[in-house]
């Protein structure tokens, strides 16, 4: 690898290169505490990228190493040198003491036990081989003894430490953990698979085991997934006395380990522990079901030893369920803004864990099938976390015969266009264009949080501007007048002109939020940012061809013949031109291109005075956006004056200091907006 001559002054300067960012990483992923921005990190991360390739040596734990592998054929299969056991269950209070009782008959002893007391992840357990203080291979748990080598996805993870250091180096090390993803994360990507017309995952682990077994790392990069380190196998030259000194060792180690982590003397502290994990679960940005309770010290581990499959020193107690019996009313479809159809349960309301479910998504038939869940079915509904709830199992005994079974639709539930199957998959998709279903959805999706982000024009207000011929396509959303609005049963004086002002802050955009927004096929939030990143315009992309497109690393042929499609429509392109007309105005501080000023106004400082045809505060901040400085008064710092209508005293500070005077549309054009206001 190394065989150019690398001279010392370079290497030093990668070797403090890695280690900063390792550290920075750390700071970041683990610790949720950075010391430097995130704009800071990424220079030194191209730094060290461009001294790598300069001089064609990569360090083994080099950040750079994280992703760029191609993709694998299928996983090799890894034996784990000591099983990797499950855990033993206990629902209630007195199942926990009845383990602290097994256990003392077990060791003849009534003296009191110490624990441990962890939160339970809910997601893929995983082993992390490290030799010599390199990580060395990752694997998942399998059935327990053999696994598989998911090396290279896991190394994407960025709070996993590739190196162990802050600590004496063990020979060898295995250590065990959980990879997990967190909820608003499993949410996102689902809102994105659901943007490009692919299936849901159910929950945030099957999310997260999706991702792990990939055999595409840089799949697996894209998702955020996290890390606990809470176990330990096999290891060499180095012994631990406890689980508490051995997570003081991850801990030190910089390895991210569960959020809490007790230690409790004697079974009734240990539940007061439980207790507490139980209560303040709701806080986490994970989902979790249980606790995991561990005793102590692993000499007293050690002859306790294992069951077949449990280990007897461990119980995981399991949080009373959110979940409730109801029965499902009607099923019906629900067509989105790509035209697919899925089945969404109608409940007769029941309250789990306090909130009042009366809807819940069946996914897709295959679901319906595999359940096999019918209309009129008594049901068990579960809602973990802040997921959407969805219905884990039918109560057969509890059928009539009158149960109707849901059959996947022939035409459109909307309007009566014919459905096509998805090449294989489970989705079933309307083709008719014109659907009042996906049209709605379309205006909803383009005005939604992470688009264009209009508050006010939710599912209702969409539902109702539409029914009264007000918006039929989401141009429309920028010729609505507060007249027009103020003839709605709901809107009064106030509600009108939020929507109106809403509606107005969203003309300023960025490119990435705009093409996502548009809700092209197969184009999520991250595949805009993609196309961000490589196009400067909107402009640029019109009439694009394929090449261009699968020149973009991580691009996929059936997202580019979308984008190319979508592109290329004169329909499409008009409605582009159209909503320029309107007013709305594009930035794109995502550009990495040829040319690329990602930060055109940085170094510089601007004073406003006088009215500008927008919001002071909009300016301020499409100033500071585009990397310039934002001041309240003049002073020999100032470079820009940005002059407005009837001006005050800035205006002859200016001048006396000879500073210069620019007006809100110089500005617009040094930041390279184009278009006028
Ligand atoms: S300790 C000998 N601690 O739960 C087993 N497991 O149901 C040692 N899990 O396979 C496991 N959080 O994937 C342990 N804090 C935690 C955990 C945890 C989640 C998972 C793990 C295990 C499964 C057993």
């Amino acid at each position: 690898m190394n065989m150019k001559k690398i001279p010392g002054h370079a290497e030093l300067e990668i070797r403090k290169l890695v280690n900063d960012l390792n550290y920075h990483c750390y700071r970041y992923y683990v610790l949720d505490s950075p010391v430097i921005s995130d704009e800071e990190y990424d220079r030194l991360y191209r730094r060290l990228k461009e001294l790598e390739e300069r001089y064609d040596f990569i360090l083994p734990d080099s950040p750079t190493r994280r992703v760029g592998a191609p993709p694998l054929e299928k996983f090799a299969k890894v034996e784990h040198s000591e099983p990797m056991l499950s855990l033993d269950n206990a629902f209630s209070h007195e199942e926990i003491r009845e383990f602290d009782r097994r256990i003392k008959r077990f060791l003849k002893s009534g003296d009191r036990v110490v624990y441990t007391v962890e939160p339970k992840y809910d997601g893929l357990a995983i082993e992390l081989a490290y030799r010599n203080g390199m990580l060395y291979r990752a694997s998942t748990r399998g059935d327990g003894y053999v696994g598989e080598d998911v090396t290279l996805n896991i190394r994407t993870i960025k709070a996993l430490p590739l190196k162990i250091e802050g600590v004496e180096i063990p020979e060898e090390i295995d250590i065990r953990g959980e990879v997990y993803m967190d909820i608003a994360e499993f949410e996102a990507l689902n809102r994105e698979r659901e943007g490009k017309g692919e299936p849901a995952f159910a929950n945030p682990r099957n999310a997260a085991a999706g991702s792990v077994r990939q055999l595409d790392s840089s799949v697996t990069a894209a998702r955020k997934l996290h890390l606990a380190c809470y176990g330990i196998g096999a290891m060499k030259g180095i012994e631990f006395r406890s689980q508490w000194e051995f997570i003081e060792w991850l801990k030190n180690a910089r390895f991210p380990v569960p959020v809490i982590v007790r230690l409790a003397r004697g079974i009734e502290e240990a539940i007061d522990v439980v207790k507490e994990i139980e209560e303040t679960r709701r806080n986490f940005p994970f989902e979790t079901d249980g606790a995991v309770i561990k005793v102590n010290d692993f000499a007293m581990q050690r002859k306790l030893g294992a069951k077949t499959r449990e280990p007897r020193w461990a119980i995981a107690y399991k949080f009373a369920a959110h979940r409730g019996i109801t029965r499902i009313r009607e099923i019906a479809a629900s067509v989105g803004r790509t035209g697919v159809i899925t089945p969404v349960a109608f409940l007769e309301p029941v309250s789990i864990g306090g909130v009042t479910v009366s809807r819940s998504t069946l996914h897709n038939w295959d679901e319906i099938k595999r359940k096999d869940i019918r209309a009129g079915d008594t049901v068990v509904v579960e809602r973990a976390g802040d997921v959407i709830p969805h219905i884990i199992a039918v109560i057969k005994e509890k059928r009539t015969g009158r149960e109707k079974p849901f059959p996947p639709p022939g035409r459109c539930p909307v309007c009566g266009s014919l459905v096509e199957r998805e090449d294989g998959g489970v989705a079933y998709r309307c083709i008719g264009l014109n659907c009042p279903a996906q049209v709605q959805e379309r205006i909803r999706h383009y005005a939604s949080r992470a688009a264009m982000d209009i508050e006010g024009l939710g599912v209702k207000n969409v539902e109702l501007l539409y029914s009264r011929g007000l918006i039929r396509h989401f141009v429309d959303i920028y010729r609505l007048k507060k007249d027009d609005l103020l003839k709605l049963p709901r809107f009064a004086e106030k509600s009108a002109q939020n929507l109106i002002d809403a509606i107005e802050k969203s003309k300023q955009a960025v490119l990435s939020r705009f093409i996502y927004s548009l809700g092209i096929l197969h184009v999520g939030e991250y595949t805009a940012k993609l196309l961000a990143g490589n196009f400067r315009d909107i402009e640029d992309l019109y009439h694009v061809k394929r090449e261009d497109i699968l020149r973009i690393k991580q691009m996929g042929e059936k997202t580019a013949d979308s984008v190319v499609r979508f592109f290329n429509d004169p329909g499409n392109l008009a409605t582009l031109r159209t909503l320029k007309s309107l007013g709305l105005r594009i930035t794109n501080p995502d550009f990495e291109g040829e040319g690329a000023k990602q930060r055109p106004l940085e170094g510089l400082t601007f004073v406003i005075t006088g009215t500008l045809p927008e919001p002071r505060t909009a300016v301020e901040r499409f100033i500071e956006d585009n990397g310039g400085r934002a001041a309240g008064s003049v002073s020999r710092s100032t470079d820009y004056l940005v002059l407005g209508d009837s001006p005050g005293s800035k205006l002859r500070k200016a001048r006396e200091l000879g500073i210069k005077i620019i007006s809100h549309e110089d500005l617009m054009k040094m930041a390279g907006r184009r278009g006028s206001p």
